[in-house]
């Protein structure tokens, strides 16, 4: 039971390889450790997996490096790499996403198929469907028209895995929405909120609020994402969504509940690439055996608390070091 884990020191990534190594697979991880935020963070998510025998983890750029080695096996793929974010997007940004999303994932469809490794299960993102005219937004039906450039690099990973698709590589594309809990990467809002709440600087709140999305947790993410590797059929892509659409003002106001205060927060005015709304139709995904167990409130939860003893951890190590 081999799999190549794409990403694996990242948010997602580190997740999935724990709960692949828990369910007795043999894990390949690939990062490139990208500075889009600390290393350290990323080292830190990989801590679990030290010594673990099941475990190795490699260190490449996939739009770079030689890849035929790494799927010399034929493992399973799943590919979760990529330069995230919407706003880094915009502007001179642009080249970074071409590099680590389009190009990376190019070459690796071409080298999975070169080697006939069997599926690739990639990440894509709700960012494709950008503001939809009606929701929730349905695979197959709801039309791609991604807002922000970051959006159109997965919209095209998802048009080159239909490419090599048609050449042999079964592939299934992972459309992710909002990603939340433990581990969750530094720019996203509700990390943001967490640390406003645990004496981090301010939360700035761009727009009026009342933006909402589907908010997913990572324990869910990752169910969803062992399903659709190990399925025997899969469709070419699944919106994997939480089910609890929530606004950035009811996240707010969950998390001042559950802090026992009010988080400070400043106002911003709305980013370009900021959709209004995200909504999923999972029945595809539920067709696979899956459903959302995590609700928002604990959900976020478990952010709080994660960070909460991250931030303890480290004003200790702090102190200790004084
Ligand atoms: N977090 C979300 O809410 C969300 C939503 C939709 C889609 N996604 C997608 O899910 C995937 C994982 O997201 P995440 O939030 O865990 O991000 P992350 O930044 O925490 O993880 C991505 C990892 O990929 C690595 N990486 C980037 N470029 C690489 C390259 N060229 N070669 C090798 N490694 C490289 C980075 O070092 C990082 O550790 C991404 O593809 C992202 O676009 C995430």
């Amino acid at each position: 039971m081999d799999v190549l884990v794409t990403g694996c020191a990242g948010f997602i990534g580190s997740h999935l390889s724990e709960r692949l190594i828990a369910d007795g697979w043999h894990v390949r991880g690939v990062d490139a450790f990208t500075d889009y935020y600390p290393e350290a963070d990323k080292r830190e998510n990989l801590r679990a997996l030290e010594g673990e025998a099941r475990f190795s983890l490699t260190v490449a750029d996939l739009a770079e490096a030689r890849l035929d080695d790494l799927l010399a096996d034929r493992p399973l793929i799943i590919h979760l790499a990529a330069q995230p974010g919407v706003r880094g997007s915009f502007g001179d940004g642009f080249g970074r996403y071409l590099h680590d999303n389009v190009r990376a994932t190019q070459r690796l469809l071409e080298a999975a198929r070169d080697a006939g490794c069997r599926r690739v299960v990639y990440a894509s993102s709700s960012s494709v469907y950008g503001d939809a005219e009606t929701y929730p937004t349905l695979e197959g039906v709801t039309p791609r028209s991604p807002r922000s450039p970051y959006g159109v690099t997965k919209a095209t990973c998802e048009d080159l895995a239909a490419i090599y698709a048609g050449m042999g590589v079964e592939t299934t594309g992972l459309r992710y929405f909002t990603v939340y809990g433990p581990r969750q990467r530094p720019d996203m809002a509700m990390r943001r909120l967490c640390e406003a709440a645990t004496g981090g600087p301010a939360f700035r709140l761009l727009g009026d609020g009342l933006q909402s999305r589907d908010f997913t947790h990572v324990s869910d993410v990752v169910e969803a994402t062992i399903l659709a590797a190990t399925a025997p059929a899969v469709p070419p892509v699944l919106n994997i969504g939480g089910g609890e659409e929530a606004t950035m003002l009811e996240v707010i106001s969950t998390l001042d509940e559950l802090n026992g205060a009010p988080i400070p927060v400043l106002r911003g005015d709305v980013q370009p690439g900021d959709v209004r709304r995200t909504g999923a139709d999972t029945t595809l995904m539920r067709g696979l055996g899956w459903a959302p167990r995590t609700s928002l409130r604990a959900g976020l939860a478990s952010e709080l608390a994660w960070v909460a003893r991250r931030n303890a951890n480290r004003g200790l190590a702090l102190a200790a070091s004084r």
